[in-house]
């Protein structure tokens, strides 16, 4: 496990973008994962202007870690928000863009999606493998949209399960744990004081972190790295 503690929200992006940059010039076409929430925005409008240019967005297919089960012009939908900030604003191929139908049977659509993953990318012991997975980590130590209610996530048989918010019950469809930690690199991007006690006690591995679907969260082969900035850190310290 790697952690990286940047100054502010803004440099944890650059961070992170480096990275990624990094990781295609080694390896070209990407297939990722992307978190949703607010954190990411700041990387996405990264991504859409200092760095739009000097990534190949025909060779990189991106996902969604979760979605809102809501349409795609909902303020509450992860692709409404990363269009926003980053595809409307890069030369990436429709064909490159894989949206959960927020608007469709939640089941069906956790099936779909499933399937879609699972014809699309290469596979490691039954579970498909993405070259980077980029997570954020709720207040409640929730990660993708596996909430610590339903912590069985985790352990799911399949590629995307429907989860329930815990306070507003709204459905998403998110990939389940087995594929978060068959990942090649899955990369936290965390930023703000209201996540620095999680933290803490995540990564002093206290008993109550093993509540947090966050905590459970290291791939078996792959890199696990935390882009975080000092506020995220400020209750954590390094031994
Ligand atoms: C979502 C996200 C979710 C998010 C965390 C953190 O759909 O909400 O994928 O897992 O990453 O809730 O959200 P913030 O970045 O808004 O704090």
């Amino acid at each position: 496990m790697q952690i990286n503690i940047c100054e502010n929200p803004i440099a944890t992006a650059k961070a992170f973008a480096e990275y990624m940059l990094a990781w295609h010039k080694q390896h070209g076409a990407m297939n990722v994962a992307l978190s949703g929430g607010s954190t990411p925005k700041i990387l996405f409008d990264l991504l859409a202007t200092d760095y739009a240019a000097a990534f190949d967005w025909t060779k990189i297919n991106l996902y969604w870690g979760d979605e809102r089960c809501v349409a795609p012009t909902d303020s509450d939908s992860n692709y409404k928000m990363t269009n926003e900030h980053l595809l409307a604003k890069v030369n990436i191929p429709e064909g490159n863009i894989h949206r959960v139908l927020g608007e469709n049977d939640p089941e069906q659509e956790a099936i779909r999606y499933g399937q879609l993953i699972e014809q699309n990318l290469p596979k490691k012991d039954g579970n498909p493998v993405f070259d980077i997975i980029i997570l954020g980590m709720g207040t409640d130590g929730h990660t993708a949209s596996i909430f610590p209610h339903e912590i069985e996530l985790l352990d799911s048989a399949k590629t995307c399960e429907v989860a329930n918010h815990p306070e507003t019950g709204q459905k998403r469809v998110t990939l389940t744990g087995p594929v978060l930690n068959q990942a090649r690199s899955v990369c936290f991007l965390v930023t703000g004081d209201n996540k620095k006690e999680k933290i803490k006690q995540i990564f002093e591995e206290q008993d109550v972190a093993k509540s947090y679907p966050a905590y459970h969260i290291n791939p078996k082969e792959g890199e696990l790295i935390w882009f975080l900035d000092e506020a995220a850190a400020s209750s954590y310290k390094k031994p």
